[in-house]
């Protein structure tokens, strides 16, 4: 067990369902502590950029489609096994297959329209939480 940080997304489709506030107390409840917080509008070259890594999959002009859509909620989060911890919270990619006391299985829709993101590993949250929250911002 290690204290780790991870990068939460809450995605457009939660909040303009209005589920920041059901999210963001999920996060709480859970005992993971938040560093920083704040809600951007991503722009489609920062879309593309932050999904990189999924450049080649066909699901990646609907991705970045549906997280320019809208604003997002962008957290830096910290705990023990952050990553792993929030990633278990969320629940799998498709919500329809996640548990009812996940952040997926409760706000998410299907496996493109999930509800949040999360990093998935230490190295990723590394380069993914300064994308957004200059170390200096974060308490
Ligand atoms: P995320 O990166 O957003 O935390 O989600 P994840 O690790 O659970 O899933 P990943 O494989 O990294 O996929 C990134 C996001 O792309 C969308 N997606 N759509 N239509 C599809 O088959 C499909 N597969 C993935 C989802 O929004 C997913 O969260
Ligand atoms: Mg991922």
């Amino acid at each position: 067990m290690a204290i780790e940080r991870t990068l939460a997304i809450i995605k457009p489709d939660a909040v303009a369902d209005g589920n920041v506030g059901g999210i963001v107390g999920m996060i709480e409840a859970s005992g993971l502590r938040i560093l920083g917080m704040r809600m951007v509008r991503l722009t489609v070259p920062q879309a593309q950029a932050f999904y990189a890594i999924h450049a080649q999959r066909p699901f990646f002009e609907g991705l970045v489609a549906f997280m320019t859509s809208g604003p997002v909620v962008v957290l830096a989060l910290e705990g023990e096994d952050a990553v792993a911890s929030w990633r278990g919270l969320m629940g799998p990619t498709d919500s329809t297959k996640a548990g009812p006391d996940t952040v997926r299985g409760r706000y998410g829709e299907d496996v493109s329209r999930n509800a949040v993101h999360g990093s998935d590993a230490v190295q990723t949250a590394a380069v993914e939480i300064p994308f957004f929250f200059p170390t200096c911002q974060l308490i």
